[in-house]
């Protein structure tokens, strides 16, 4: 044999194979991004990439394991091995791709903003808030800060942990915009009627991506063929239905 291949530093052993050997696929994600991942108050979690975790758990044939984990440690999770993969509402950025690989993107979403009721009119588009005296809140660690700090520099920005503290700033007339993808600013708006209101126009382009660690073209391969299958068989579609259509 050629004896160095098997050497533990030179070759590691796919994901997808100690998957498969510990009979479980754990997911990490944060719940509260609606409606990609939510808790529910039976304390199970529920939502759009939860639902493909599970399938994509069935296709290899083991055990869904959840990892909930605060956004601003997701990365590092995933690559100090808490987890097999990130599904989690993820948006591909060239930045994170520094750090992790990304399947083929699942679903494209963008930014857009809710605004304090009382700016209908004045505000028609981020641009619009780009001035000292309006105060932006954005989730930390999110594309949302990162897009209000390029596209609204002048805006005082406040940081979040949480996009529903963020949005209830918002709400309770203590922010003038929110910066967040699309889906839970919809979700949101809709569930806060009169307290919100919703410029439904994404102004950024976020394809979302499940996240692995990186070197592991076995593992890689598989994702993009799994996503490959659910999105040509109707599956995705399915799920896609369940989750966005009301
Ligand atoms: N798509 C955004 C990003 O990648 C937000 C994702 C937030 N996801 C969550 N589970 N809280 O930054």
């Amino acid at each position: 044999s050629f004896g160095f291949a098997n050497s533990s530093s030179l070759w590691e052993e796919s994901t997808l194979n100690k998957v498969i050997g510990a009979n479980e696929l754990r997911v990490c994600f944060e719940a509260g991004y609606m409606p990609f991942e939510m808790k529910a108050k039976n304390g199970d979690y529920m939502g759009f990439d939860i639902d493909i975790a599970k399938l994509l758990a069935k296709s290899m044939g083991v055990k869904h394991t959840p990892v909930n984990t605060a956004w601003d440690g997701i990365i590092p999770a995933l690559l100090t091995n808490k987890c097999d993969i990130l599904i989690g509402g993820m948006t591909i950025t060239s930045q994170r791709n520094l750090k992790v690989n990304f399947a083929d993107s699942y679903i494209v979403v963008g930014q857009s903003l809710l605004i304090k009721p009382s700016l209908t009119g004045t505000i028609k588009s981020y641009k619009d808030l780009n001035d000292p005296k309006y105060t932006i809140a954005a989730k930390l660690g999110t594309t949302g800060e990162i897009s209000a700090k390029k596209l609204i520099p002048k805006a005082t920005i406040r940081l979040f942990e949480s996009e529903a503290e963020g949005a209830l700033e918002v709400a309770n007339g203590n922010a003038d915009a929110l910066v967040y993808d699309f889906p839970s600013n919809a979700i949101f708006s809709s569930q806060n009627k009169g307290r919100v209101v919703h410029l439904d126009e994404a102004f950024t382009y976020e394809p979302l991506g499940w996240a692995i660690r990186k070197g592991d073209p076995d593992f890689l391969n598989y994702l993009n063929t799994f996503l490959r299958q659910i999105k040509g068989d109707g599956t995705y579609e399915r799920i896609y239905n369940k989750w966005f259509k009301d």
